[in-house]
């Protein structure tokens, strides 16, 4: 292929390993292809309202471990205005870019096939998200980050929770895959693991911390997803307003189950909200490398033409599958998984 020009951007929720990925887009798309690398900014607002950066090898030197994006993101949903995918082949077509790489989860990359599907627009994407929700692929950068800072807090936990006779209960991100409590949940020893896959029964929990507490031992942890949710009709709960992609903003399932479990079993609890901290920082080795491997494949795609794809994880290589596989769905935590868990509750 002649040198062209590539545009980049990320989009959604920050996530360890976007930098790595935008690095080696660059490193390969510049030094082994010789094309230009132009950088959107904040998601798909970037190609919408025109707002860029060229980039190059030496503005993106030392990004390699740097968590969030140089980028800046933007939870931007293109198809909120009517004009948006016609603003975003005008930019395009303007600044002379003959492809887009599009970095990000299910509302970013379901942004991007319709883009590809339905506009005809030279895109490829590279799928991101800590929950490792994402169909299509086996794995997702940034999830093994969370899951690491996520079970060296629950390590953490664990000595006020011995020390004090305490129920802790550690609320993780998850909106509707519970991949993050159920990894960071085993590894840390949780005797409760709640998933939105699987509604809970207060009761339940209680049951199980009570007999656990019977066998001898005097403090529990629970891991619980953001996006878990009680059985029908059997405990309350509130959530915020909405992005523009329609999710509610969550948060606060770890205060309620705090005040369930404490009233019903008489034994003090305490919650503990990560939040952002899953997402922040340094990326692990393995997200480095899977972030970089993506990267790689990206600009080969590019640089064949191949438009609607994004590189995947299958197995341990990365495979070209069509974006519309991306966005046909979650990828939830089968039931055996969560089951092979439930070994260890209570
Ligand atoms: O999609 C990734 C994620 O981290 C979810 O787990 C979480 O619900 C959401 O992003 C939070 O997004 P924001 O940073 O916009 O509040």
């Amino acid at each position: 292929m002649p040198s062209v020009r590539i545009g980049v951007l990320t989009g959604g929720g920050d996530c360890p390993g976007l930098n790595a990925v935008i690095r080696a887009v660059v490193r390969r798309g510049i030094d082994d292809h010789g094309h230009e690398i132009v950088g959107f900014l904040d998601g798909w607002r970037g190609p919408i309202e025109g707002a860029y950066d060229d980039i190059s090898v030496e503005s993106t030197r030392g990004i390699l471990p740097r968590g969030g994006t140089i980028l800046r993101s933007s939870r931007t949903n293109p198809f909120k205005r009517d004009d948006g995918p016609e603003l975003i082949r005008a930019t395009l077509d303007k600044l002379e870019v003959d492809a887009l790489i599009a970095i990000g989860g299910e509302d970013t990359l379901g942004a991007a096939a319709r883009l590809y599907g339905e506009h005809d627009l030279p895109i490829i994407g590279v799928p991101k998200t800590i929950d490792n929700d994402l169909a299509g692929t086996d794995m997702t950068f940034g999830f093994d980050t969370a899951v690491q800072i996520a079970t060296e807090a629950i390590d953490r936990l664990h000595t006020t929770a011995e020390s004090h006779n305490r129920v802790m209960i550690v609320e993780v991100m998850g909106r509707h895959a519970g991949w993050i409590a159920l990894h960071s949940g085993l590894a840390g020893g949780a005797d409760v693991i709640l998933i939105p896959e699987r509604p809970f029964d207060i009761e339940d929990v209680c049951r199980l911390i009570q007999r656990r507490h019977s066998r001898g031992r005097y403090f529990s942890i629970v891991v619980v997803a953001e996006g878990a949710v009680p059985q029908e009709g059997t405990m309350e709960i509130v959530t915020g307003g909405e992005d523009e992609f329609g999710h509610a903003r969550l948060g606060g399932i770890g205060q309620r189950l705090e005040h369930e479990i404490e009233q019903r079993t008489a034994i003090e609890s305490r919650a503990t909200v990560l939040g952002h901290i899953q997402r922040g920082g340094t990326p692990t080795a393995f997200d480095r490398v899977l972030a970089t491997r993506l990267g790689l494949a990206a600009v080969d795609a590019a640089n064949e033409a191949r438009w609607g794809v994004m590189p995947a994880l299958r197995g341990t290589r990365i495979e070209l599958v069509a974006l519309s596989e991306a966005a046909a769905g979650l990828r939830t935590v089968p039931v055996e998984d969560y089951e092979a868990a439930q070994t260890f509750f209570g």
